[in-house]
């Protein structure tokens, strides 16, 4: 039977948060920022493995307990130079080591999701187990879209029926995933973009507004508050 595995590439540098620490490792709710998506994904049952990708050069993995998750995680120190290498790197060395088979169900989070809830990861669970394809959490765009010209101006306003906006995880099979993964181009930012690029079209899964990914610095104060209630309420 198939089985359920996670792999949370945790190889960037964050520097659109302006800061020498990788943001991943930025403190919310006294936590390094990973921790969060981490405790989620370890404690859903049906997910077997955990797998974080660190970058080869990763100095702070090290600085922290993460004795709670032993037996469940796996610590690969393989991160490439962009998320779509780090998440090649990875999973080609889970399926060389034989942790992973083809037909396996791998699901690709991003570290710096730390809103992932329990009732996400089981809706996308089970709204992809029995899909031909796989597919992704996602939130249909709220916001009126304007599209600017050189000058900031706006040139247009775009319909935005049938956007939606990618969050993670995003799931699809081990032998779909590398095969998508080493075709994509260089300027891919998520994994469906590349299964796409094959000619499938990956399922949207309802995700929800604390799925966000915290990119800027002000995102920082909101992730804390959402993560504190969270941990509150356990
Ligand atoms: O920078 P961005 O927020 O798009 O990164 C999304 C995820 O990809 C983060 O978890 C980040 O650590 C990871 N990443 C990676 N290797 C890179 C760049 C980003 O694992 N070279």
């Amino acid at each position: 039977m198939a089985e359920f595995i996670a792999l949370i590439p945790a190889a960037g540098s964050g520097s659109r948060m302006g800061e020498d620490l990788p943001k991943q490792y930025r403190l919310l709710a006294g936590k390094p920022m990973i921790y969060h998506a981490l405790h989620t994904l370890c404690s859903t049952e049906r997910i077997g493995t955990v797998c974080v990708v660190l970058a080869p050069d990763d100095t702070e993995w090290k600085r922290y307990d993460w004795s709670e998750f032993v037996g469940k995680i796996k610590v690969l120190n393989c991160g490439g130079a962009t998320r779509a290498e780090s998440v090649t790197n990875g999973l080609k060395a889970l399926h060389a080591a034989n942790h992973v088979q083809d037909h396996d169900w791998i699901l690709v989070h991003d570290a710096a999701r730390p809103g992932l809830s329990h009732a996400l990861v089981e809706r996308l669970l089970d709204q992809l187990t029995d899909d031909e394809v796989g597919g992704l959490l996602a939130v249909p765009l709220a916001d009126t879209l304007k599209r600017a010209d050189k000058a900031g101006r706006v040139q247009r306003t775009e319909s935005r029926e049938y956007l939606w906006q990618a969050q993670t995880p995003q799931m699809f099979r081990t032998k779909l995933l590398l095969e998508a993964l080493g075709k994509a181009h260089a300027g891919i930012t998520d994994d469906a973009s590349a299964v796409e690029a094959l000619g499938y079209s990956p399922k949207l899964v309802m995700g929800d507004a604390y799925n966000f990914k915290v990119t800027y610095p002000q995102d920082l104060k909101l992730a804390e508050l959402i993560l504190q209630e969270r941990i509150a309420t356990r």
